[in-house]
């Protein structure tokens, strides 16, 4: 393969071209591509820099304009020529803008390395992803507190082991999610902030002897300031690690909500009934509809997790500062940050469209005893029993409504006495499950009032851009 043509942009001190499984290892333009708009950018902000810093002539500046301008306008009119023995989209780029204007776009590499020039450009692609991952997730939220809003004192079993423990409301258990997805949102604008250094100027890791303004390039591509050391500036990849670690918990919490879909939206549950918009049917069974979506939300965990594990394998143990293994940064990145949007936004839209099934939801939430806490609550308030009694005397009528086959609602105050004399009628005041949900007043427990109090808290943060 020694027929190949020299590299154009390093090859003066190579006798021959690459072989051509060394071309196929080397080259990540099949993928970095992606990053054509954040390269362009930062070439455009390198090149005003250069020259207001007198480092290139203005003429050159203009001409490098105009070239990367015509270069952005080919690579969005899907008439780029890109090509594999340019490796990647920073050469790419350079060397169309070599055809366009010519010797001005050999200036434009000036105090610059594609070390700095790949690091920025991944930052500002990484950067926008929290930004629409923020985005994305506030739509969530607010078709969650949407959902709690019309079935805020609805009541629910709420789940312990998947066994029905205490009524709940549909509205706090929708809002539980909302603290999550709000945390998640929180994460993602961290790491935004963290993130927002600019290493552009680091050049190849030991800084320039060229008179360059950094804060000029850093100020110009949306960053508060640049990084401070050139060589973490080059080496690190922390900020794509937080970004998939906001997502692979974001993720997470996602496939929780899934698989409560899936459970609730079967046939034993129906709880809830999802929308045929987000549902499938069987091509064998004509009865069948299925929850596709929530089970490939449920799934996502997998790739984003994954991804977040290949990147920081990449990563360990890498000598400072840029080593090639670093290329293999981006495209689990994409793709975890792909596949969050999109399960972001069916999500959203599966969420939007459910209803919850009140009258199913209230007859689960009676069934299993789950008053026998209130029960032995009352016991403790009433008759000043001590706890682990007021548990064994209502153990006891648990007992003997189950062997009865009825709610403990059902059972007569006589039997009831036969458990603990001092027992009275009035004790059937804590046995139905409204009240149950309605005496959980105390703060972030799950009575009706709380609930609309947490919705209008959440909505009033979400007005005022707090989350
Ligand atoms: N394609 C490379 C990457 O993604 C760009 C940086 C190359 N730098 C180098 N010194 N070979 O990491």
């Amino acid at each position: 393969m020694t027929d190949k043509i020299r590299n154009a942009m390093w090859g003066g001190r190579f006798a021959s071209g690459p072989d051509a499984i060394m071309e196929a290892i080397n080259a990540s333009i099949g993928f970095d591509k992606r990053l054509y708009a954040q390269d362009i950018a930062g070439s455009r902000a390198h090149a005003a820099m250069l020259a207001s810093a007198g480092i290139i002539t203005d003429k050159d500046a203009e001409a490098i304009r105009e070239g990367l301008l015509t270069v952005l306008s080919e690579i969005e009119g899907g008439e780029f020529p890109f090509s594999t023995a340019l490796e990647d989209i920073h050469m790419n780029i350079e060397a169309r803008l070599k055809e366009i204007v010519g010797e001005a776009a050999g200036r434009l590499h000036t105090a610059r390395s594609r070390n700095d020039q790949v690091a920025v450009d991944f930052r500002m692609w990484v950067r926008d992803q929290a930004d629409a991952a923020q985005a994305a997730l506030g739509a969530l939220v607010r078709a969650l507190l949407a959902q709690a809003d019309s079935g805020a004192d609805w009541v629910m079993p709420g789940f312990t082991h998947l066994q029905v423990a205490q009524p709940v409301t549909w509205g706090h258990h929708m809002m539980a999610y909302v603290e999550m997805f709000a945390r998640d949102i929180g994460r993602f604008a961290d790491a935004r902030a963290r993130m927002n250094e600019c290493p552009l100027g680091a050049a190849a890791l030991a800084g320039t002897s060229f008179p360059i303004d950094r804060d000029m390039t850093a100020r110009a591509l949306g960053f508060d300031r640049p990084c401070a050391n050139s060589l973490d500036a080059v080496a690190d990849r922390d900020f794509a690690l937080e970004f998939l670690g906001a997502a692979a918990i974001c993720a997470m919490h996602l496939s929780r909500l899934a698989e409560e879909l899936v459970i609730w939206s079967s046939a034993q549950f129906r709880l809830v009934t999802l929308s045929d918009r987000f549902s499938t049917g069987s091509s064998i069974m004509p009865q069948k509809k299925n929850p596709d979506a929530a089970e490939l939300i449920r799934a996502k965990i997998g790739r984003i997790l994954g991804a977040t594990v290949g990147l920081f394998t990449v990563m360990k143990g890498l000598p400072l500062a840029y080593s090639k293994d670093m290329q293999e940064d981006k495209e689990q990145v994409f793709d975890a940050a792909d596949n969050l949007m999109l399960a972001l936004a069916a999500m959203e839209g599966m969420v939007r469209d459910m209803t919850a099934n009140r009258d199913a939801l209230r007859a689960a939430a009676a069934s299993g005893f789950s008053t026998a806490t209130d029960l032995a609550d009352w016991l403790v308030r009433e008759l000043n029993l001590p706890f682990r009694e007021a548990h064994h005397v209502t153990g006891t009528l648990v007992a003997m409504a189950e062997r009865k086959g009825c709610d403990l609602a059902d059972l007569s105050v006589d039997e009831m006495k036969s458990a603990h004399a001092g027992i009275t009628d009035k004790v059937f005041s804590v046995l139905g499950v409204e009240n149950s949900v309605a005496s959980r007043t105390s703060y972030g427990g799950t009575a009706p009032q709380n609930v609309r109090a947490q919705i209008a808290r959440w909505k009033e943060r979400l007005k005022e851009r707090l989350v």
